[in-house]
């Protein structure tokens, strides 16, 4: 993948991202501040602004990196005030020791690695790392089958995809955190107290909301715009061909590791 590509792919549609991805369980948001160390709040990636907006409600001291100025310029009409550096995390030099580091759907992005040194060194003693996503998980196993052969047919494959996972894929009890966490790989040499947050909910989607958030994923969005086209085209087909919805349960996880 080249910089621009990496740059680019979520800032082509800032404003589109903003109406059609999810957000974020408020309770993680609480549980989360309950952990952290005392002092400044760091996120990383802030994109327009869909977990920002939950933690700056609860009167924080807040501070956003955004690399996209088209993400950094709907995330400053998001929260009004919120210092935003249009940097991305590598390029990026700690102004103070921040007793939280957030970053929702992002943490991916930054060199991995580099990600948990940068981690250690944006925090003060005794400060937080909390990485978190939205996975999503399809209940319906017949249409599972049939995405998975769409997925398939387009070269589609890897967890990138919503359609990935089936709900009987997840286990009920917690996993070891490395077999959690490989975007986590070498975390336990600069922190400890590794914990993971799991939250539950669901989410429907009409055709034309899903067809929306499928042009948000990056996984469609590296695709030129004429497979990208057929292959959402083909997907919504096969979503019709089942109902008017797709339903999925979504899991929401958070990875804790503090910083001694
Ligand atoms: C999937 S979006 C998530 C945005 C937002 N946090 C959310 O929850 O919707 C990933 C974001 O990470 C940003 N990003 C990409 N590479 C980054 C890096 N190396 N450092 C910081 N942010 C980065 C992108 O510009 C994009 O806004």
């Amino acid at each position: 993948m080249t910089t621009r590509e990496r740059g680019q792919v979520f800032g082509e549609l800032a404003e589109e991202y903003d109406r059609i991805r999810p957000g974020y369980p408020a309770d993680l948001v609480t549980d989360v501040l309950e952990q952290a160390g005392p002092g400044p709040v760091l996120e990383v990636g802030a994109g327009t602004g869909k977990a920002t907006a939950l933690f700056a409600a609860r009167d924080i001291d807040l501070t956003c990196l955004e690399p996209d100025s088209r993400m950094a310029a709907v995330l400053r009409r998001t929260v009004p005030g919120v210092p935003v550096i249009e940097s991305t995390f590598e390029a990026w030099t700690p102004d103070r020791g921040y007793g939280l580091v957030i970053s929702a759907q992002a943490w991916h992005w930054v060199d991995a690695d580099r990600r948990n040194t940068l981690a250690h060194a944006a925090l003060a003693p005794g400060g937080l790392l909390a990485p978190f996503w939205n996975v999503f998980l399809l209940p319906d196993r017949d249409l599972y089958t049939a995405l998975a052969a769409v997925d398939a047919r387009h070269g589609l494959t890897g967890r990138q995809s919503p359609h990935s996972l089936h709900v009987d894929d997840v286990p009920d009890a917690p996993r070891p955190f490395a077999e959690q966490w490989p975007e986590l790989a070498g975390i336990e040499k600069l922190f400890t107290d590794l914990r993971t947050l799991r939250y539950r909910a669901t989410r429907s989607y009409t055709l034309a909301e899903y067809r929306a958030h499928l042009h948000s994923i990056s996984l469609y969005r590296m695709l030129d715009e004429p497979r990208r086209d057929t292959a959402i085209d083909d997907t919504i087909a096969v979503i019709e061909a089942h109902g008017p919805t797709i339903d999925f349960a979504v899991h929401t996880y958070a990875a804790l590791a503090r910083r001694p």
